[in-house]
């Protein structure tokens, strides 16, 4: 592929992100990821500072290629986390969950990469005012934390491509290069991709959780927990629960009691399928197999040549 904005950004060989995912992104996910040609990223959203220090330790060692860290932003230790990671000297930091002024400048001066993700065209306008290099815009099909508004990724791209001419990486609902080739027609020049890079070998998730999201079908992920933080889930018992509070009204409160702590890390991966929280999104419809991660790089380049070729024909 010829050299992009994307591409040329982050130093990679071809324009796709593995999205940082908690419980599934360790160092074993993005060093296979970024030895791929695409770009890994260590999800710290599920670690202790010291934690992420050895992971991003181990990812130096298992990768010359360049690697980054997925930081939400509302993470009670982020001080610690961004100087271990200033300290560690990533390249690339992606942000989320959070303002992107509080953290861009400081990361820039570092000399670090930045981009942060993004639900809707007007937190887009925010990204541009802090200054990131790239901006990810994640349709509500995603696993994991979603936006309010419930934009679908169709709608998305060239509402945020209208905004601005930032570099824009789409993510929701990609797991193909059919689906690459589509957000590029709407002006994305990267895609992030999270469901299809949680469910391969590298993966740190259970093999409970991996196997029981392949065999999920259309209609069998919901957007729920809006009070809270609106996540994209398995409608499994832990849902059910959810469900039953939210039909009453309970309050935020009565519902962040219910999903207490270590509900994720109970179901991504202890593999508690019924009790734990399953993050997942909608496209996990399309998957049927645990493949490695190269695998998945591979796939969705062939794809999306495939797709460009075909559309091109068809004219
Ligand atoms: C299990 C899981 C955990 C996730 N955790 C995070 C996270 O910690 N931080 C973040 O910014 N996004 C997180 N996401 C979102 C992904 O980074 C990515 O943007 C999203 O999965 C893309 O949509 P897709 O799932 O349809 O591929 C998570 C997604 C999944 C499936």
């Amino acid at each position: 592929m010829d050299k992009n904005r994307i591409t040329q950004l982050f130093g990679i060989k071809y324009p796709i992100v593995q999205g940082g995912m908690v419980w599934c992104s360790g160092w074993r996910l993005a060093s296979a990821v970024s030895n791929s040609g695409a770009l890994g990223l260590i999800g710290a959203g599920s670690m202790h500072p010291e934690t992420l220090r050895e992971h991003i330790r181990k990812c130096k060692a298992a990768t010359d290629k360049p690697f980054g860290v997925n930081i939400p932003l509302m993470y009670p230790q982020i001080e610690e986390i961004m100087q271990i990671v200033i300290a560690e000297e990533v390249p690339i930091v992606f942000t989320s969950a959070g303002n992107p002024k509080t953290w861009t400048a400081r990361l820039k001066a570092e000399g670090i990469v930045v981009a942060h993700v993004v639900s809707g065209s007007k937190f887009a306008l925010k990204c541009v005012e802090a200054g990131v290099d790239a901006i990810v815009a994640e349709g509500f099909e995603a696993g994991g934390h979603n936006g309010r508004e419930e934009t679908t990724t169709l709608t998305l791209i060239p509402q945020v491509r209208r905004v601005t001419d930032l570099p824009l990486i789409a993510a929701g609902g990609i797991a193909t290069g059919e689906a690459m080739a589509a957000v590029f027609a709407l002006g994305a020049e990267g895609v992030q991709v999270g469901t299809r890079f949680a469910l391969t070998e590298e993966s740190s998730a259970s093999d409970a959780f991996k196997q029981r999201c392949i065999s999920l079908n259309e209609g069998d992920t919901i957007l729920a927990l809006k009070k809270v933080s609106p996540t994209r889930m398995v409608k499994n018992g832990f849902y059910q629960q959810v469900k039953e509070l939210e039909e009453r009204g309970a309050s935020a409160d009565e519902l962040r009691e219910l999903l207490g702590r270590g509900r994720s890390k109970r179901g991504i991966f202890e593999g508690d399928l019924e009790d734990g929280e399953l993050e997942i999104g909608q496209v996990s419809s399309l998957i049927d197999a645990v493949i490695p991660a190269a695998k998945v790089t591979e796939q969705m380049m062939k794809e999306f040549y495939g797709a460009v070729k075909k559309l091109y024909i068809l004219l």
